[in-house]
């Protein structure tokens, strides 16, 4: 399908073509991009939940291409006064030619792509989608492994409330892997997850011993517990700092194993392992500029 006008709210609206010609945008964005090709346009970003990378590297992306950037922040907005988020959404829609939108309610960025007539990228929301970090961890690893197929994937930590996570796995589901779902039982997946792996026909096993699988992966992508949102502090409370990834967890690991995080991380992933040949986390992070670069370039002007 064209990318022109497309709004981005799953990576399951997304085929395999789709995502190879955003992928050859962003090679040719790697080596070289047009600084001009979206002057004259308005990003706005709109952001209820917090953020570093996503709202940071959407802004650069635009103004690296020549857009202006205008940033809707929720505790200085009207919002505070009661404004509905339909009616900031219109706002919002008229003064911007492409919104990016992260909330902490799932289906706000359908909501938002139904009622505003610009094209609305889902920067997050809810537990579910958060279709950019996917593109970005399938292109990473395209990159690092030089395939999408045949690869093991283990996925680690908070499957149940971690939206790039789910969305990463969905994304690797549409090629030929297998793919690991190591997590503890408080944090394993949603029977909803699991039934639209199925769905999609994933080879996909669960379990809690990341130890154990360990010696099979390719890939390993370990994510945070999401703290902000365990309906009940009491259960975050019992599952917190119940994994960890350092060196000596790693020791059993595949020569090329890469470790993936989308980041933040908190006590999770060993900054030991920043400095060695696995360390991917970093690289997702920078090659998101390109990625989101190529989003809005494809979106707005179709090339
Ligand atoms: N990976 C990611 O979404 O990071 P931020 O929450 O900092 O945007």
């Amino acid at each position: 399908m064209a990318w022109k006008n497309r709004d981005v709210v799953s990576i399951d609206d997304f085929s395999k073509e789709d995502l190879e010609a955003l992928f050859k945008k962003t090679d040719e964005y790697e080596h070289s991009y047009p600084s001009g090709i979206l002057k004259g346009k308005i990003i706005g970003n709109i952001f209820l939940e917090y953020s570093t990378r996503t709202r940071v590297s959407f802004e650069v992306a635009a103004k690296r291409l020549g857009a202006e950037v205008i940033n809707l922040v929720a505790e200085y907005s009207s919002i505070k006064k009661g404004e509905s988020l339909y009616d900031t959404l219109k706002m919002m829609d008229i003064y911007s030619d492409l919104l990016v939108i992260r909330s902490p309610i799932e289906g706000t960025a359908r909501f938002a792509s139904d009622v505003c007539k610009h094209p609305v990228i889902n920067a997050g929301d809810g537990y579910l989608n958060h279709p950019t970090q996917a593109m970005i961890d399938l292109y990473t690893i395209r990159k690092l492994k030089g395939r999408l197929d045949d690869l093991r994937i283990g996925v680690c930590g908070d499957l149940r409330y971690g939206r790039a996570a789910v969305s990463f796995m969905f994304g690797v589901a549409k090629y030929s892997n297998k793919i690991y779902a190591i997590s503890p039982a408080q944090l394993s997946m949603r029977e909803d997850v699991k039934n639209k792996l199925t769905e999609i026909g994933a080879y996909f096993v669960e379990t809690n011993s990341l130890e154990e699988v360990l010696p099979e992966l390719d890939v390993l992508y370990v994510t945070r517990i999401q703290k902000e949102r365990f309906p009940d502090i009491a259960e975050y409370e019992k599952v917190k700092g119940s994994y960890k990834v350092d060196l000596k967890t790693l020791q059993n690991s595949k020569r090329d194993l890469i470790v993936m995080h989308p980041l933040p991380r908190v006590d999770e992933l060993s900054y030991e392992i920043d400095n060695t040949p696995m360390q991917a986390y970093f690289k997702q992070a920078e090659l998101g500029v390109y990625i989101r670069m190529a989003l809005l370039s494809l979106i707005l002007v179709g090339e």
